[in-house]
């Protein structure tokens, strides 16, 4: 009982120190009113007809607020950046400078915490920039703002974010989804990364882990991959970008912007450059399309890249199912091809492939997308560690046919496998070879193997 009331002399005294500091504090705070009032002054200064200087500075105080249906939020910010939208004010101070830049992306369809964070519906500063207690997502710092343009900017390049193209890659390519998933696809070692940006991780955790993920969480199974500072950086913005928020459609109607770097890209991948040729660098079974732009309107390209029987009866190309902005960067990149730059891309290519070449490189993407690279490593030479497991570390997949068949490392990969104690009395190693029947089907399971015979490294001799 008496410590009961110690307790509780102890939480009221600690209440009325806090009250004490806030009421201290709001004196020294000026409201939002005061800081409407500092604008007008500013605004009324170039005014020199008087009358209208009056009614400038007789304007009410009032609340600004915008509603975000289709971001589902408010935001009262331009209750105080009062000058984000005029020009006139790009040296004033803040509150009150104009935000250059900003483009399509204007205060009354976007507000601004879809960019920023911060707590859209508060009107006094420290609450609105989200540095109190209980609000999870207080305003990015101006080194990880632009992570937020990958909420709605999904694929291809963002201009001057290459940030996320290179942490999308990184996911991609480093095999994250051996552990972790992402929307739906990946495994489960790792938490779901899903909306990893709506975790409230800070931005700085996030980076820190990537560069020693035992660092910020001990012991973790996570493999240290030795990322660069940069690369760190990029995997923090996508991460952050990773929101899965819904958005109305006209938010999400823009997950490419269509720009001709990410037309090259697919002018790769999806290899045009087999059948067609730019002022004569290229093949010969489709049309040069150097100048195709001006030969055609804009509408016509577009129908020919989503149905080209239509356009052509009898068309050997291949319809692609490519969305309207992904064709609108294609077309962009046509308007700019020249021959010296399809000689570029055709550097890049090595020999025509052959069938079982097609099936090896199905393979190694599978390999890829499904994150074993996560595990195994990108070059298969295994070592991350696993304690307690038979060797210590995950196994290189370099020398599977000194010991298997194809067909047993068939079986692996469809059953899984846990891995051998070294101690049995130890604990149970972190990372196991998952069961793979439920996710990928026999022919990927095939072409996997096929891909890891492709890489297998004769044995060195041993004297
Ligand atoms: C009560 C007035 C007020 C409101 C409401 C307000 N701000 Fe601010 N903001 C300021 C002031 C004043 C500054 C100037 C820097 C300072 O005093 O901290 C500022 C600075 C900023 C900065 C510059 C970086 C920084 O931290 O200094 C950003 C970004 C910003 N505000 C975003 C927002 C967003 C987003 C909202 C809405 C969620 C918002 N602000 C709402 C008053 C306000
Ligand atoms: C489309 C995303 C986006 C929206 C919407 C947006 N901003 Fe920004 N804002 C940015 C970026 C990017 C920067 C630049 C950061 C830098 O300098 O690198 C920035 C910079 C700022 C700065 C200057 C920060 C500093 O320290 O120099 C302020 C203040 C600011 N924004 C306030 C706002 C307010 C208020 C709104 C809403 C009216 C808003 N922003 C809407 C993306 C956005
Ligand atoms: C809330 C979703 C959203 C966010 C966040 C966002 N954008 Fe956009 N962006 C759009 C939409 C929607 C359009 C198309 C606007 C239109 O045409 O009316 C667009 C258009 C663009 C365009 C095309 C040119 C233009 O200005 O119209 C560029 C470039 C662009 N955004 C870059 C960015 C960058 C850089 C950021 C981060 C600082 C960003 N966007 C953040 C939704 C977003
Ligand atoms: C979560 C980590 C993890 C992922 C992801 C993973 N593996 Fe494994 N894999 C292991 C571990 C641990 C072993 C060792 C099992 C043992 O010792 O019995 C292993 C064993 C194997 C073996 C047998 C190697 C040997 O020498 O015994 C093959 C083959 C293999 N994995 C292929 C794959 C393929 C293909 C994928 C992707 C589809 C994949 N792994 C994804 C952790 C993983
Ligand atoms: C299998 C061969 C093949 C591939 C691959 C191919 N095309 Fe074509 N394309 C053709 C042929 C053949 C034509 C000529 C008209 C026809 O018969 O359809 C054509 C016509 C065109 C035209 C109209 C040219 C004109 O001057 O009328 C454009 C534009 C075009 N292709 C773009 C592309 C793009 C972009 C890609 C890659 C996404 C691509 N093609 C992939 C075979 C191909
Ligand atoms: C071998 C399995 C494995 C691989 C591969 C892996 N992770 Fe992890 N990851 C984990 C585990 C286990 C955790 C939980 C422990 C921790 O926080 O480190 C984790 C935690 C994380 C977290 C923190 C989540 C949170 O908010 O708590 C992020 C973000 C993350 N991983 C991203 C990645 C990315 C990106 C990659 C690829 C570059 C990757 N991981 C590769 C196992 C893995």
């Amino acid at each position: 009982m008496e410590r009961r009331l110690q307790q509780l002399f102890f939480a009221l005294s600690i209440l009325a120190l806090v009250l004490i500091v806030a009421a201290a504090w709001q004196a020294n705070t000026p409201s939002w009113k005061t800081y409407q009032h500092n604008f007008l002054q500013l605004e009324a200064q170039g005014e020199p007809n008087a009358v209208a200087k009056a009614a400038v500075l007789a304007t009410p105080p009032e609340i600004h607020q915008v509603m975000l249906t289709g971001l589902q939020r408010v935001d009262r910010c331009t209750t105080c950046h009062l000058g984000v939208e005029d020009p006139t004010m790009k040296d004033a101070p803040e509150p009150f400078r104009y935000h250059a830049n900003l483009g399509s992306h204007i205060p009354s369809k976007f507000g601004c915490t879809i960019c920023h964070g911060g707590q859209g519906l508060a009107t006094d500063k420290e609450a609105a920039h989200g540095k109190v207690a209980f609000w999870p997502n207080p305003l990015l710092s101006n080194d990880y703002i632009r992570a937020s343009c990958g909420r709605c900017h999904k694929e291809g390049d963002v201009p001057g974010v290459p940030e996320l193209t290179e942490g999308r890659r990184l996911f991609e390519s480093q095999g994250c989804r051996g552990c972790h998933k992402l929307n739906g696809v990946g495994g489960s070692i790792g938490p779901d990364l899903t909306a990893e940006g709506a975790n409230h991780r800070a931005p700085e955790w996030l980076e820190q882990h990537f560069l020693t993920p035992n660092a910020v969480s001990a012991g973790s199974a996570m493999p240290n991959f030795h990322f660069t500072r940069e690369q760190a950086r990029a995997l923090t913005y996508y991460m952050l970008s990773l929101t899965s928020e819904e958005m109305g459609s006209y938010y999400s109607s823009v997950r490419v912007i269509p720009g001709p770097e990410y037309g090259r890209k697919l002018f790769e991948e999806k290899n045009c450059i087999t059948c067609h040729n730019v002022g004569g660098v290229g093949a010969k079974t489709g049309p040069d399309l150097m100048g195709v732009t001006t030969r055609h309107s804009l509408e016509w390209l577009d129908e020919q890249l989503v149905n080209p029987e239509l356009v052509y009866p009898g068309s050997s190309m291949p319809a692609y199912d490519l969305e309207p902005n992904a064709r609108k960067a294609l077309v962009a990149y046509l308007n700019s091809a020249t021959p010296a730059d399809i000689q570029l891309l055709l550097a890049h290519k090595n020999h025509p492939l052959t069938p079982e070449d097609v099936g090896i490189e199905a393979g190694k993407a599978d390999f890829a997308r499904f994150g074993c690279a996560g595990c195994h490593g990108t070059e298969l030479q295994g070592g991350v560690p696993n304690p307690n497991a038979q060797g210590g570390e995950v196994p290189s997949l370099l020398h599977l046919s000194d010991d298997y068949t194809k067909d047993e490392v068939i079986a692996v990969i469809r059953n899984g496998r846990a891995p051998p104690l070294d101690n049995t009395a130890g604990p149970t190693p972190p990372l196991y070879m998952p069961s793979w029947k439920k996710v990928l089907s026999d022919e990927d399971i095939n072409r996997l193997a096929d891909f890891l015979w492709s890489k297998q490294e004769k044995k060195k001799e041993s004297w």
